[in-house]
């Protein structure tokens, strides 16, 4: 990485956590993910899911088409974990190269989770396999107790079910995915080199504050639900903090307008469009732009033993104003919008496409 203070030249990044959707939408937003990021961990909650080897790589295909075409850009797909998947579908799935890791949501902890997992018990075969395959275990970890607060479900979730996993699948790789919480923090840092987290552009952001300043903020309503000020600082500490458990994943998960503001509104929030700079802020803020190219470009590939991208990508500090929505055609013909993070501020840095030092 070479920076300046006005350049940053960084090793291409992966995008470890992402929604792309499907349709319309994903033709809409690949692009914005394609011209960043090398690879990315594609989410499978469409409805319906991906379960199957045969509709993973027919996704893969509908990714690549929406590539634009002098843009190389590699989508890693996953598996949804059900009740009943069998274990063979990862076994040929790892085997053809089509799965790169399995995701596992508990039944109805997030969106389009219902047919996730009713009982972490009952899929120990599948545990099983993945840590003998050496697939990584990818983890939305919140409990779904109705009787569990809201803003608590990530720290429940990490004593009651994460724990135990790791104490009976010691050689499994688990990523905690889109961390939000103190808690998680420490109990990432402190456990072996086989368990690592994501953390959004979003999460260190924003604070449960910002979700209800000056009335409800649909824009940043997404799950696990952004948490207090202290829990935003130690994601901030654990981003920036040069330790190899840490990395990027946008968690980007696009919903249109019409789906975020109504009277029950989608958890999500899009921000893959301005995703780098966004972490570029964070960074700079926290003085810490020397450790941004392991967080954002090698940890993550280290952690999944895939090779570092060799391209890179540079900024400039020229101010970007980040669109107060973006518009596409759906099927039905209409315009939809959709509202990305940041919509309305201004970045300080501007990506340079083919911009040389
Ligand atoms: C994601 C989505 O919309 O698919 N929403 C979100 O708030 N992050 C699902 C998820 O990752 O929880
Ligand atoms: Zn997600």
């Amino acid at each position: 990485m070479k920076n300046s203070s006005q350049v940053i030249s960084l090793r291409k990044p992966d995008d470890w956590h992402v929604h792309l959707r499907d349709g319309a939408i994903l033709k809409a937003i690949v692009p914005h993910t394609a011209r960043v990021f090398g690879r990315a961990i594609v989410m499978p909650n469409l409805r319906p899911p991906i379960t199957t080897i045969d509709s993973a790589r027919e996704y893969r295909k509908r990714i690549l088409q929406s590539v634009p075409d002098e843009i190389e850009f590699t989508p890693l797909m996953t598996a949804y974990l059900t009740d009943d998947l069998s274990p063979e579908v990862l076994e040929i799935g790892k085997e053809e190269g089509i799965f790169t890791a399995a995701k596992l949501y508990p039944a109805n902890a997030t969106t389009n989770s219902a047919e996730g997992v009713s009982d972490i018990r009952l899929i120990d075969n599948i545990l099983e396999t993945l840590q003998r395959l050496g697939l990584p275990l990818l983890i939305h970890g919140e409990v779904v107790d109705q009787d569990v607060d809201i803003f608590d479900r990530e720290a429940v979730f990490i004593e009651k079910y994460l724990e135990p996993i790791l104490n009976r699948y010691p050689e499994l790789r688990v990523v905690l995915e889109h961390i939000t919480t103190e808690d998680a923090v420490q109990f990432v840092e402190s456990s072996s080199a086989n368990l690592a987290a994501t953390i959004t552009p979003h999460h260190l952001h924003l604070n449960r504050n910002a979700m209800f300043d000056g009335g409800f903020r649909s824009d940043f309503y997404c799950l696990p639900v952004v948490k207090r000020e202290k829990h935003r600082r130690a994601l901030r500490k654990a981003a920036t903090s040069g330790k190899s458990c840490f990395f990027l994943g946008t968690d980007s998960a696009p919903h249109t307008r019409s789906y975020k503001e109504t009277s029950c509104g989608c958890a999500g929030i899009f921000n893959a469009a301005y995703a780098i700079q966004s972490y570029i802020e964070v960074f700079e803020q926290e003085n810490a732009i020397s450790k941004l190219e392991n967080f954002c470009s090698v940890y993550g590939a280290r952690f999944y033993k895939l090779p570092l991208n060799s391209d890179s990508i540079t900024l400039i500090r020229q101010n970007t104003i980040v669109p107060n929505s973006f518009k596409f055609k759906s099927e039905d013909q209409s315009y939809q919008e959709i509202i990305p993070f940041h919509a309305g501020q201004t970045l300080s840095w501007s990506l340079k496409e083919g911009f040389e030092m």
